[in-house]
């Protein structure tokens, strides 16, 4: 049987895509992991889609340089507002979350279909585009949480009540659409599942764009003949661009394991690896 032993490559705008790095390490416990977190600059969603392109395109060209045999954009943000410039320039195979999701939601149901994200990712259409093209006629209602992103970075879980009391407020609408299931379409959401699927009640199957995704890329290394020689024992590599402490600390909460090797990369390097357009005068 073939094998490709190099790294899979794995980004978001910062820890959220951890939770992916989780889903794949159960799915794929033997390949070898590079994450780069964009902790400097998160959060992503509340920025124009050309800054996000800006930064996505940046984060991929690091990961670049660790040879990867596939690139995960374990950001839906960043794969809403960029993934067709990252495939058009990666060396290699790109897998994004919003495709594997949107079709894991319509296969979970026939009726009407619900989406939390962030601003950019509900604003880029991403998710209704995807939705609609293979679910003509569906209802689909996508609801931008902004709020969301920031209280997991900042370590809050479901018992916290003002956890709760953002959730409400952002879930009321979808509440009345019952949707049959609910993409949580952002990578940092997976954290909050508990009180979201406690709020919207056991009809919505919450479907998760970590978990979706890592199907995905299991689905493509097989199909390719390039999953790992060895079967278990891979290793996590991770990179940020903020306090790499806090990233360890707070990111171990996220993917579920220590995290032992967390290096820093400075944005400043980043922006040095994507030529900028010379700005107009
Ligand atoms: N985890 C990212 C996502 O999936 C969060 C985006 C952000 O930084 O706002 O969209």
């Amino acid at each position: 049987m073939s094998s490709d032993n190099r790294p899979i490559g794995v980004f978001d705008s910062g820890l959220g895509g951890l939770t992916v790095v989780k889903d794949l390490a159960k799915i794929l416990p033997g390949e070898d992991i590079v994450y780069l977190g964009d902790s400097a600059r998160v959060p992503y969603g509340i920025k124009s889609l050309a800054t996000i392109r800006r930064f996505a395109m940046e984060d991929a060209a690091f990961l670049g340089r660790f040879d990867p045999k596939l690139l995960v954009v374990a950001c839906n943000t960043a794969s809403a507002a960029a993934i067709d410039a990252i495939t058009a320039t990666a060396p290699c195979d790109v897998v994004d979350v919003v495709r594997p999701s949107a079709a894991a939601a319509l296969a979970a149901t026939d009726g009407p279909v619900g989406v939390v994200a962030t601003e950019a990712t509900v604003r880029s259409g991403a998710y209704q585009r995807a939705l609609a093209a293979d679910g003509a006629g569906r209802e689909i209602l996508a609801v931008a949480c902004p709020l969301l992103v920031p209280i997991v970075e900042e370590g809050r879980d479901g018992d916290d009540p003002i956890v709760t009391h953002v959730l409400c407020d952002y879930l009321r609408n979808l509440q009345r659409l019952r949707p049959g299931a609910m993409v949580l379409g952002c990578t940092h959401y997976p954290l909050l599942a508990g009180p979201i699927g406690k709020l919207m009640g056991p009809a919505t199957q919450l479907i998760s764009s970590a978990t979706a995704a890592a199907l995905d890329v299991a689905h493509r290394l097989d199909a390719a003949g390039m999953r790992h020689a060895r079967v278990e024992g891979g290793s996590l590599r991770c990179h940020t661009t903020d306090n790499p402490q806090r990233f360890a600390e707070l990111g171990a909460t996220f993917g579920g394991r220590p995290l032992d090797h967390v290096e820093y990369v400075g944005t400043d390097e980043l922006e040095g690896l994507v030529a900028r357009r010379p700005v107009k005068s």
